[in-house]
């Protein structure tokens, strides 16, 4: 016997399972819907024993509607509640999980990082490209703010921006040592920001592949720019998402890690309304790898012979030499520029 299942319909009267498809979907929700499909095709099967899908389906005043139709409907609703709920809670929560060491290490960028060379060369880019200052710039996805700190510093009048509040209370740490005065932070979501007209030209800094939607903060920052105005991305581009340091932050702490080439922010970009491009390579003198890790300590070490041991380690294992870039460097990491 087909079993079935009363639901209501929209209180429009529409059935909302006519409207229902997965394009509009960002990539991540895509990823959670296809999760919650096979969860609830599982139990539709458990309830349904081995019956056809067709045979199967839902009954929605008195019409029959598929199965993978009813669950695309709830996941949508259930996605759309947990957005509301829980707005990006792994880029949130980030700081609070990764430990104290690792929340040093982001508060002391980019002296703290071996990638430190690379990160100046970056923003020696990035100053490079912006109008000279005095200018108004947004930063977006500041995290502990050094990016902007160096902007204001150099002359600029620079609002950082980052959705996590915990970052935002470190960049303002950053701004009151380094006595960055024409700097202000804002906690908000660079996917819907309120600025309009306002800036000569808008940076993310390996911030853009952390969006659920890139579609949505381009156009946030393009109505946030002055005619003329232009922004600049330097983020990672194709398989990012593959990498295991990506996957496993994605994993451990909910954040999102998505490829970002050139191509996708320029698409972007065009839907915004942006009518000049340029893509740049990313400066590349020798890259910088990272050190050997000392093993972790042996059973019964104690904590302060440990300590001596790394030292130790870090004498005599000698640093790798820095790489040369990949044949496909360029297409892995960029610099966009786009301008309004
Ligand atoms: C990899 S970190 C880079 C931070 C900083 N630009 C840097 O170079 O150190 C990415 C940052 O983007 C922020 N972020 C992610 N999604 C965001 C959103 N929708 N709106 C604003 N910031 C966001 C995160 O909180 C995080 O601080």
């Amino acid at each position: 016997m087909v079993k079935k299942l009363e639901i209501p319909l929209a209180n429009d009267g529409i059935s909302p399972f006519e409207t229902s498809s997965c394009e509009s979907l960002s990539h991540s929700q895509n990823k959670a819907q296809g999760r919650w499909i096979g969860r609830l095709e599982r139990l539709r099967r458990d309830a349904t024993g081995d019956i056809a899908a067709d045979e199967a389906g839902l009954l929605v005043k008195g019409r029959m509607v598929d199965t993978p139709q009813f669950v695309r409907l709830w996941t949508r609703t259930l996605l759309a509640y947990r957005e509301w709920k829980m707005p990006k809670e792994g880029e949130i929560k980030y700081l609070e999980l990764i430990g104290s060491e690792a929340v040093d290490h982001a508060l002391n960028k980019p002296f703290s990082d071996h990638e430190c060379p690379r990160y100046l060369m970056d923003l020696g880019a990035i100053m490079a490209l912006l109008p000279t200052p005095p200018a108004r710039i947004l930063d977006c996805g500041v995290g502990t703010g050094w990016t902007s700190v160096f902007l204001a510093k150099r002359g600029y009048e620079v609002v950082g921006q980052d959705i996590a509040q915990d970052m935002i209370t470190q960049a303002e740490k950053n701004k009151e040592r380094y006595g960055a005065k024409t700097l202000r932070f804002i906690v908000d979501d660079y996917e819907n920001l309120k600025f309009s007209n306002e800036f000569d030209a808008a940076i993310f800094y390996d911030s853009l592949h952390h969006a659920e939607d890139e579609r949505k903060a381009i156009a946030s920052i393009f109505r946030a720019l002055k005619p003329g105005g232009i922004c600049l991305s330097i983020e990672p581009g194709e398989t990012h998402s593959q990498q295991p340091q990506a996957i496993e932050a994605a994993k451990k702490f909910g954040v999102t890690e998505r490829d970002m080439p050139p191509h996708l922010i320029i698409a972007a970009g065009k839907l915004a309304g942006f009518r000049e491009f340029d893509v740049f390579p990313r400066p590349w003198i020798g890259a910088p790898v990272a050190p050997p890790k000392p093993p972790a300590a042996p059973p019964g070490l104690g904590t302060r012979a440990y300590r001596v041991a790394k030292v130790i380690f870090r004498a005599f294992v000698p640093a790798p030499e820095p790489s040369e870039p990949p044949t496909d460097y360029y297409k892995i990491c960029s610099l966009t520029r786009m301008k309004k």
